[in-house]
């Protein structure tokens, strides 16, 4: 597991705005919830939709192509949309000094 900065400020991000970068080979989508920041697969399991093209409903963000959800929080696709299965998430946070996200992959 590797430390990544995104380069995005926790204060720049508004709540259910979604943010896309690459760490570690992989697409990885940024996205804040009351505050907090989530880093999850950009990548659906379904046919790889861009989760980060996407939008956010509640606690679950929502797949831009056959509206695949999963929660934000863990990755874990809703049970009624079978057709696709978890995505990975990783730990994420601000940094004390700089406020820039950085995640854990
Ligand atoms: S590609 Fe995401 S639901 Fe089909």
């Amino acid at each position: 597991m590797a430390k990544y900065n995104t380069g995005i400020r926790i204060s720049e991000l508004k709540d259910g705005e979604l943010r896309a970068f690459e760490a570690g080979g992989k697409r990885i989508l940024i996205t804040l919830k009351e505050g907090t920041p989530y880093a999850l697969d950009d990548k659906c399991t379904h046919e790889g939709g861009s989760l980060s093209e996407g939008y956010v409903d509640g606690c679950e963000v929502i797949c831009p192509l056959h509206a695949a959800a999963f929660d934000i929080k863990t990755g874990k696709a809703n049970d009624n949309t079978h057709w696709a299965t978890d995505i990975g998430s990783y730990a994420a946070y601000a940094d004390a000094s700089s406020g820039e996200i950085i995640v854990e992959v």
